[in-house]
Parts: C-alpha cells; sequence; structure tokens
C-alpha cells in the first residue's frame, strides 16, 4: 500500500513539543520524512529519532541559521515539499494579572463599570516582550516561508502551513503582540499564497483554538475555566486534533485551498 505522503519531506518548525510534535508524527504516519526544528537539539532529537527523521537545533528568528537548515535537509533528503511554520511562544504577562480581572468582571456584572480598575495590559508590555513575540511568530513565518520557496518554486510544488492562533481572528485584551503577531501570519500567507498560487505551491494559516499543549503552562486554573467557558465543546482541543487539519493541508486533499484560513477550536466565540 502506498501512503498518500509517501516520500515527502515536510520540515517542521517548534516540532519539539506540542502540536508541532503530534503534526510530525501524523505526517509520518502517512509516510512523510520529517525535519524537526527546536531551539534545543534535545528537544528536536527526540521526536526526529522517534519517527526516523532530522533534528535541526536554531532559532526562528535567525534567518540566516533557518535558511542554512532547510538548505541542508532539502540537500539530503533530495527535495522539500512541506513547510510548517510552527515555533511559537506563549504571552506570559496575562496569567499574573488575572485576579485583577476576576475583580473587574465581578464589578461589570453588577453593573459598576466606572470602579473597574486599569488592568495596564499595554502600558506594563515591555519593549523587549514585544519584539520577542512578533520576532518569533511573525519574522519566523516570514523566514520559514522564504526558506521553502527557495526550493518549493524550482519544484513547481509545496504546501506551507502557518499556525497563526484564534487570537489573530479575535485579538484578546491581555496578549495585544501576541494577537497582532498572529493576525499578521493570517496576512503574510494570504499575501504568499496569492504570488505562488499559479507555481504549485499552496499556502494557508491555521488557527487553533485553545488546545492542551505545554504552551498554556502558564496558565492558571481560574483563567483556564474562563477560557473554557468561551469554547462551544466545553473542553480544550488535544495536539491530534489539530494535527489533522495540518495532514489535511499537506495533503492532495487540499489542492484547491491556498491563502485559506482555517480554524480548529471547538467553537471558540472569542
Ligand atoms: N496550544 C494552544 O492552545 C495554541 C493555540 C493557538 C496557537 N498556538 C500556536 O501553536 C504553535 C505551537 O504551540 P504549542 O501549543 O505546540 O506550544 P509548545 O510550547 O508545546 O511548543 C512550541 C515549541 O516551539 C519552540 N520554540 C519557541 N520559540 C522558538 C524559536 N524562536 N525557534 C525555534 N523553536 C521555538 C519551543 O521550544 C517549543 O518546543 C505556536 O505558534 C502557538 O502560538 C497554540
Amino acid at each position: 500500500m502506498t501512503l498518500s505522503l509517501q516520500g515527502q519531506v515536510a520540515f517542521i518548525t517548534g516540532g519539539g513539543s506540542g502540536l508541532g510534535a503530534a503534526a510530525a508524527r501524523r505526517l509520518a504516519a502517512d509516510g512523510a520524512i520529517v525535519a524537526i526544528n527546536d531551539l534545543s537539539l534535545e528537544a528536536a532529537k527526540k521526536v526526529a529519532d522517534e519517527l526516523g527523521g532530522l533534528a535541526f537545533a536554531f532559532d526562528v528568528t535567525d534567518s540566516t541559521a533557518f535558511q542554512n537548515a532547510v538548505d541542508t535537509c532539502a540537500a539530503q533528503l533530495g527535495r522539500l515539499d512541506i513547510m510548517i511554520n510552527n515555533a511559537g511562544i506563549a504571552p506570559q504577562d496575562a496569567a499574573s494579572k488575572m485576579d485583577l480581572v476576576m475583580d473587574n468582571m465581578g464589578k461589570r456584572m453588577a453593573g459598576n463599570i466606572a470602579e473597574m480598575e486599569p488592568t495596564n495590559y499595554l502600558l506594563d508590555l515591555t519593549d523587549e516582550n514585544w519584539d520577542r513575540m512578533i520576532k518569533v511568530h511573525l519574522y519566523g513565518t516570514f523566514y520559514g516561508c522564504k526558506a521553502a520557496l527557495k526550493h518549493m518554486q524550482p519544484q513547481r510544488s509545496g504546501r506551507i502551513i502557518n499556525i497563526s492562533s484564534v487570537l489573530g481572528l479575535y485579538p484578546a485584551a491581555g496578549a495585544p503582540h501576541y494577537s497582532v503577531a498572529k493576525a499578521g501570519i493570517i496576512t503574510l500567507t494570504k499575501s504568499v499564497a496569492a504570488e505562488v498560487a499559479a507555481l504549485g505551491i499552496n499556502v494557508n494559516a491555521i488557527c487553533p483554538g485553545y488546545i492542551r499543549t505545554p504552551l498554556l503552562t502558564p496558565f492558571s486554573e481560574t483563567m483556564m475555566a474562563g477560557i473554557t467557558m468561551r469554547i462551544g465543546k466545553g473542553r480544550l482541543g488535544e495536539p491530534e486534533e489539530l494535527a489533522e487539519m495540518i495532514r489535511f493541508l499537506a495533503g492532495p486533499e487540499s489542492e484547491y485551498c491556498t491563502g485559506d484560513v482555517f480554524s480548529v477550536s471547538g467553537g471558540y466565540t472569542g
């Protein structure tokens, strides 16, 4: 039996954990050869070794390191078919303000809006945190698209899948930098897709809702309860559920999808 991704080469950033690792396992199950990037070689190697793939340690904000790794991967494996720009970091800042947010919510529900205290999310956001968030997500995805297109354009085929977020669609007050970066990924996706559609390359974005991965570790129990209330399904998603969408966009069934944005959110309403 020939598997539907047999022999295809997939490069996955942030593949040492969470959604990236689940995607790698799902694509490998259908025959893809996976190259796993992460910040630490140990994290990347653990997943790569499990799946018989390659490991690359670099920071996605380093454009030269990114291009070199993708070039090396394509040289060693002979091609590049699938690029998943997934590496990401959580907005840490929101968790510490949860008590204030809950207190304000009580005042709002009681109709005492004038008594609500400023949360100062934006005022307390440092230049460094803003820069790092935009760099990892938006620059990282830009560099990933560039590195992939260098190989996909001459091939006249390829799939680029950029991991955005529901916060790119419904910005959160507590995470302006994350929301902006994720919204930027959606626009970048559409722009690049329009450029390369005629070259046989599909570029799409996925907006996950809240998925059970280590990214959510900083979120308190109260915060998670507040989030779950806004999920129609009443539960977090599992990385494997998200990986099914990644598999769809990497495979032949999604041939007509490009420049498109797919939510996997369990009915998250923002
Ligand atoms: N888990 C969720 O609820 C959720 C929701 C929406 C979007 N996302 C997005 O999904 C993607 C994957 O997140 P996850 O939930 O699997 O988190 P995770 O923390 O489990 O995995 C992210 C991985 O990316 C790596 N990484 C971080 N910065 C990097 C960098 N600069 N260079 C290379 N690797 C880097 C981390 O080391 C980690 O292994 C992220 O882009 C995240 O924003 C996650």
